[in-house]
């Protein structure tokens, strides 16, 4: 496990959990690399206690602009947008980046690849070719883990993003609709050879029980079901950090049945 995207509906708790991951990484001594792919949500430095979000990769390797032209051209002359290169080198290591390019807090360094920002800028196609093609490129050492953060639903596997993935978590709250983009997600994972784990998220202590019940009729083995935690909530409603929650037990418990 060293490449792991989490991916989900919007709102499912995909952030929250990618949090919940670092955090557990960095306690058994890793350094973490937590990537924002999401093109649309802006927050995830607050929820990792930082001031403000790091410059945007799209800006240090090439630029929107000019990888929009290069896209163009390419998808002119035939080629698919999975397959496309916008990347000169060959390599990147994360001492090769510069450091206004991430956020970094001891072992974890917080990187975000690009945000859509104004109303009719385009497509953010070029983000999730970038995206891809980063994480295929981007050589991890030995103690060294990354944690993708998606955008919501299910686009990014069209774009290939987890071409380089070697684990996904699907993240699905306990509704119909959340449920099934999981399965969507478990679906179009394996089928790509990648590990896949699904996770239930926010679930009342008072309805697991119907909850579990429910899966199991539908044939779903999540392989962990995580708490709905006021305090998780109330921390990102106030931009806190949130420090000491039981929620992270129970994240440890589902990293170690991953491993
Ligand atoms: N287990 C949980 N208990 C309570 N609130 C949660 C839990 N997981 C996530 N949340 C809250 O749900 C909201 C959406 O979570 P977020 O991680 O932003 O979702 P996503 O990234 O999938 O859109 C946030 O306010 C977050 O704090
Ligand atoms: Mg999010």
């Amino acid at each position: 496990m060293k490449k792991i995207a989490v991916c989900g509906k919007g709102g499912t708790g995909k952030s929250f959990l990618v949090f919940c991951l670092a955090k557990v990484f960095l306690e058994e001594g890793k350094k973490v690399l937590v990537i924002d792919t999401d093109e649309s949500n802006y927050g995830l430095y607050r929820l990792f206690g930082f001031n403000e979000p790091p410059l945007e990769l799209i800006d240090f390797l090439g630029g929107k602009v000019a990888f929009k032209e290069k896209m163009k051209k390419k998808i002119i002359k035939g080629e698919k947008e999975s397959k496309i290169s916008l990347l000169e080198q060959e390599n990147y290591f994360l001492e090769n980046i510069p450091k206004e390019f991430f956020k970094k807090r001891e072992n974890l360094y917080l990187l975000t690849i690009g945000k859509i920002k104004k109303p009719l800028e385009g497509c953010a196609c070029p983000m999730g070719v970038l995206s891809r093609e980063f994480l295929e490129k981007l050589i991890l050492k030995e103690n060294e883990v990354v944690v993708v953060d998606t955008e919501a639903g299910i686009e990014h596997f069209g774009r290939g993003i987890e071409k380089a993935i070697d684990t996904v978590i699907a993240v699905a709250e306990p509704y119909l609709e959340a449920l099934e983009v999981a399965e969507k997600i478990v679906f179009l994972a394996s089928s790509m050879g990648k590990k896949v784990y699904l996770v239930i998220n926010k679930v009342p202590l008072e309805y697991e029980e119907r909850i579990k019940k429910i899966l199991a009729e539908k044939k779903l083995e999540p392989i962990g079901i995580i708490h709905f935690y006021p305090e998780v909530y109330c921390a990102s409603l106030e931009g806190n950090l949130l420090l000491e929650s039981k929620v992270f037990e129970e994240v440890k418990e589902i990293i170690k049945s991953l491993l």
